[in-house]
């Protein structure tokens, strides 16, 4: 069996689908999990699924890295506090709605991130406006620890010392505050096929196109454009802004 037929597989009978990641890194972490089970070809790694249905979701986490952490790339969101959210935010009246989507988020915390920025700049005039950030990833373990909000002290090492006491409780076992969680809405979506969200002002999109081959980023780019609102402003990754065509460093776009 070939790598097209284990992803045919996948896609038509375990609803993963595969197909728009890069060919050689996918083998490459399949070969490993296969390694780990002592299986030496595709076909036997088939019957293996079938008679174990948890495996996908093993295969998933090898497939899927979720490295992430508190403002991962300090400097881009040094940008987009100071540069970016104040002319999004501030021209927004009373009752006015700010939608934002983070599509990969992981396990949250680029997402709490973006949050407390937007916390920030409102202060204690936060709940006055409608603020809808959407956040999504198609691995359902890693959503489950970003809705929970729950994270080791360690991890909190880029969150500024006032806004760890301010947006979590509980220093031992931080949780973030729910003031900061009303503001996010989680789901699951797979940017390669499912159809995106709408209407939103603020896109980040980091460290994910990575993933995939190139016609499929150019086809996911395309509905990062879609989804945003004239005006609005799309967050990229550093690779993610190679694959857009645009230099190496140039994470953000205006969308027309
Ligand atoms: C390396 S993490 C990046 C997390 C975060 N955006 C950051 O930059 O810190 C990549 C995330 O993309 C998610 N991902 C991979 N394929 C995806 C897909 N088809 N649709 C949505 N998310 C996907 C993975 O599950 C993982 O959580």
């Amino acid at each position: 069996m070939k790598l097209d037929e284990l992803l045919h597989f996948l896609a038509e009978e375990r609803n993963f689908d595969l197909r728009g990641y890069k060919p050689t890194t996918l083998e490459r972490r399949i070969r490993k999990r296969m390694g780990q089970l002592s299986l030496g070809d595709f076909g036997s790694y088939v019957e293996h699924i079938r008679a174990n249905p948890g495996e996908t979701n093993q295969l998933l986490d090898t497939i899927l890295i979720n490295v992430t952490e508190f403002f991962r790339d300090p400097e881009a969101w040094e940008i987009v506090a100071n540069d970016i959210l104040p002319p999004l935010l501030k021209r927004l009246r009373t009752g006015h709605s700010f939608r934002a989507w983070v599509a990969g988020c992981s396990t949250g915390e680029e997402v709490y991130s973006l949050a407390m920025l937007v916390a920030e700049f409102f202060g204690s005039r936060l709940s006055d406006f409608d603020i809808k950030i959407y956040a999504t990833d198609v691995d359902e373990h890693a959503l489950n620890i970003a809705r929970r909000g729950e994270y080791a002290p360690e991890r909190l090492r880029r969150v500024r010392p006032e806004w760890r006491g301010k947006y979590f409780s509980n220093a031992s076992q931080p949780r973030v505050n729910r003031e900061l969680r009303r503001l996010l809405i989680f789901g699951r979506s797979d940017l390669a096929q499912d159809a995106p969200i709408s209407h939103v002002q603020l896109m980040v999109c980091r460290n994910v196109l990575i993933y995939f081959d190139s016609i499929t980023q150019m086809r996911i780019l395309g509905r990062l454009h879609y989804a945003l609102d004239p005006g609005g402003i799309l967050f990229l990754g550093k690779a993610e802004s190679k694959a857009r065509g645009a230099g190496t460093g140039d994470i953000f776009a205006r969308c027309q």
